[in-house]
């Protein structure tokens, strides 16, 4: 197992080992610590942090081999660490309260499972997510497939963050929690840097071909990209590889959670920018072409990960129905609810609901057998967009609003639109108690979360 360290000036993850302890595990330490997130001009930020770095270390491994980690909680609140997107064992998935108690200070918990996908994924706490992400506690974890087709510093994790910082260019943490960002989008910022850093330049080479692993760890932040604009071509969603590269017009959306590979091969040197398209560009950090002298042959893909292919005509059919939230969506609460009801869920923070039932229950919301496909119709009747993540497994996008989508993407997190309804499936092959819940983590926080269990 290979990790990286963030850098500084640029945004790069230069290739040095972490100390390992004896018996092979990785250290990661949970404490608070600090950071520029405005560049020079701000302020530190006081974050909570992967052994100091931000985004924590990224952890790379080969396709199948096991992640061992060692993880120690230096922060004065419980915390536990959830390996995003990989269809692990269930006991290592991180969930506190769920999977396993959560860690607490002072306390350690050993991570030990194999990761069976080659891709990009990610990893973050998972207590309070809602504060406790935001705050810095995340980082990548890449798994590299056998050929490992882009070499070295051809192979770029870009993990993109928004903030919300005062008026010093300092993180603002009076507002974590605020009900109205729960009841609304989510906590917004407004600032974002890529792998800790403001504006960074990333260093690429004319003529090859390099790999952008694109991390969204916001809290709520959608992301508006434009791969066209930077002339790279679509290989991975949510650590899936494509079957063969995809050109994309118009803007490409990265919810938080999401993971999106660009293949580029820069034609010219200079400058180029990574731009958010969110009402006029915004540059956030900006690729710099050096000639390399040398040109890559034509884009070769790493092979496709073998997932458990749904069996339509035999499926568990589901609905998950959204509702809540500002904007008129509590109103649908109040069809199937006193006033009472409704203003006692308001006064405990739950804003947001799945088929009627707010937040975390005893019961799961279905039971599945091992190996049964489960096909979730998703019906987004908020005013809000929702980034929807099922644990320990990825499914295929199959419909919107009722069309066949042209490409059936395999992906662990879907965007629904307001009064989208959007049909996915997968085979629920991996036994354990898994959550599904909006990446949105304050939506989270307040109502969108539940779970199911595959006996
Ligand atoms: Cu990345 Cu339950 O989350
Ligand atoms: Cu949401």
């Amino acid at each position: 197992m290979k990790t990286t360290l963030a850098g500084s000036a640029i945004a790069a993850f230069p290739k040095l080992t972490l100390a390992k302890t004896s018996d092979d595990f990785l250290e990661l330490r949970a404490a608070a610590g600090e950071a520029r997130l405005y560049g020079d001009k701000g302020g530190a930020s006081p974050l909570w942090l992967y052994n100091d770095r931000l985004p924590g270390p990224e952890i790379r491994v080969k396709q199948g081999e096991r992640v061992r980690v060692r993880f120690i909680n230096e922060l004065d609140e419980p915390t536990s660490i959830h390996w995003h997107g990989i269809r692990i064992d269930n006991a290592m998935d991180g969930v506190a309260g769920v999977t396993q108690p959560a860690v607490g200070p002072g306390e350690s918990f050993d991570y030990d499972f194999v990761a069976p996908d080659a891709g990009t994924y990610w990893y973050h706490a998972h207590n309070m997510s809602w504060n406790q992400v935001p705050r810095g506690l995340s980082g990548p974890l890449i798994v590299e497939d056998h050929d490992n087709l882009f070499s070295g510093d051809a192979d770029i994790s870009l993990v993109l963050s928004d903030w919300r910082l005062d008026e010093n260019g300092v993180l603002d943490t009076a507002s974590f929690g605020a009900r109205h960002d729960f009841s609304h989008a989510g906590r917004l910022g407004n600032w974002l840097t890529v792998n800790g850093v403001s504006l960074p330049d990333i260093p690429l080479q004319k003529g090859r071909w390099h790999r952008l692993r694109l991390i969204n760890v916001s809290a709520s932040r959608i992301l508006d990209l434009a791969p066209e604009r930077m002339g790279a071509k679509l290989i991975a969603l949510d650590g899936q590889t494509l079957s063969e590269p995809r050109e994309v017009s118009g803007i490409v959306q990265l919810a938080p959670a999401q993971r999106m590979d660009l293949a580029v091969q820069p034609t010219e040197p200079g400058t180029f920018p990574l731009e958010m398209m969110t009402g006029q560009p915004f540059a956030f950090a900006n690729f710099q072409v050096s000639d390399g002298g040398g040109r890559d042959g034509p884009l070769s893909l790493p092979p496709v990960n073998r997932l458990p292919e749904p069996d339509l005509a035999d499926a568990l059919e589901l609905p998950l129905v959204m509702q809540g939230g500002a904007m008129g969506g509590m109103r649908a609460l109040m069809e199937d609810r006193s006033e009472d009801e409704v203003r006692k869920m308001v006064q405990d923070g739950q804003f947001w609901t799945f088929n009627g039932v707010a937040g975390m229950q005893g019961e799961p919301m279905f039971n599945a057998r091992r190996g049964e496909t489960i096909v979730l119709e998703s019906r987004n009747d908020t005013g809000f967009p929702h980034a929807m993540h099922i644990h320990g497994h990825h499914f295929r996008l199959l419909e919107k609003d009722g069309e066949p989508l042209k490409h059936q993407d395999w992906r662990d997190t879907f965007t629904t639109q307001p009064q989208e309804t959007v049909k996915i499936a997968f085979v629920a092959d991996n036994p354990g108690k898994w959550l599904i819940h909006c990446h949105m983590l304050g939506h989270a926080a307040s109502g969108m979360m539940t779970w199911f269990e595959v006996v």
